[in-house]
């Protein structure tokens, strides 16, 4: 099978199996984070196969999918790749992205991971900035029933990944408590780059955006 007929099925597998699920993380964002990966990619030596598989299958791991199982999203992407003729270390690579990018607590250090595999997370992470960035948060925190802000709310610098995603914080809250130190925590140069730029807009807007509501502190 040639490689560009396994990402044109992976395309339809991932479109199926996201189907319905919240708007952030559809196929819109798979194709996001495909996108960007093939870009970030041009400019390392990379094995581009696991870098589009591992950012076309990303979530699709995810145990938010799956009742909160970590294992079944994995199970079920290695099936498709072994019925798509993806085998040994190539799998073992495409798993790891899918793996441990949804695994919450992440399981391996920085350090050991692919090239492959730091390109789809600051790709994944590169999502969450930016105008799709901004979007996607208040999208998140209407899905969860959360006020767009409130000042008697202030940011809490403390808290997990996990305890980030399940609080009912005022959305623009996540905005200090996570996005915008994302920047920081880019893996490659050309990510820390886009996401300064991506970053300075998020800045530019939610200075705007107390402004418009009258938040002064
Ligand atoms: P992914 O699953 O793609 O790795 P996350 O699940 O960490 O990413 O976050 C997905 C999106 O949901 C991001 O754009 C993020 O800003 C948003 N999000 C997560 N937690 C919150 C929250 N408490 N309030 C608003 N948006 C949130
Ligand atoms: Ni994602």
């Amino acid at each position: 099978m040639t490689e560009r007929v396994v990402i044109n099925d992976a395309i339809e597998f991932v479109k199926k199996k996201l189907i319905g699920v919240e708007s952030g993380h559809d196929w819109s964002h798979a194709y996001r984070v495909w996108n960007m990966s093939k870009k970030i990619a041009s400019q390392y030596e990379v094995n581009m196969s696991v870098v589009e598989l591992g950012a076309l299958l990303h979530d699709v791991g995810d145990s938010k999918f799956h009742n909160g199982n970590e294992n079944v999203g994995v199970v079920v992407v290695k099936e498709f790749l072994e019925d798509n003729g993806i085998r040994g270390k190539e799998m073992e690579d495409v798993l790891e992205i899918v793996r441990e990018i949804s695994f919450k607590s992440g399981k391996r250090d920085l350090k050991e991971r692919s090239i492959e595999f730091k390109i789809v997370q600051d790709s994944d992470r590169l999502d969450a900035l930016g105008a799709i960035g901004i979007a996607r948060a208040f999208n998140f925190g209407g899905y969860k029933g959360n006020e767009l802000y409130n000042t008697r709310i202030k940011p809490n610098m403390s808290l997990t990944e996990a305890e980030n995603k399940k609080k009912n914080c005022p959305t623009i809250n996540h905005f200090y408590e996570k996005l915008l130190l994302l920047e920081g925590r880019m893996n490659t140069i050309e990510a820390k780059r886009i996401a300064k730029e991506k970053t300075n807009f998020m800045i530019e807007y939610e200075k705007r955006f107390r402004e418009e509501c009258g938040i002064v502190d």
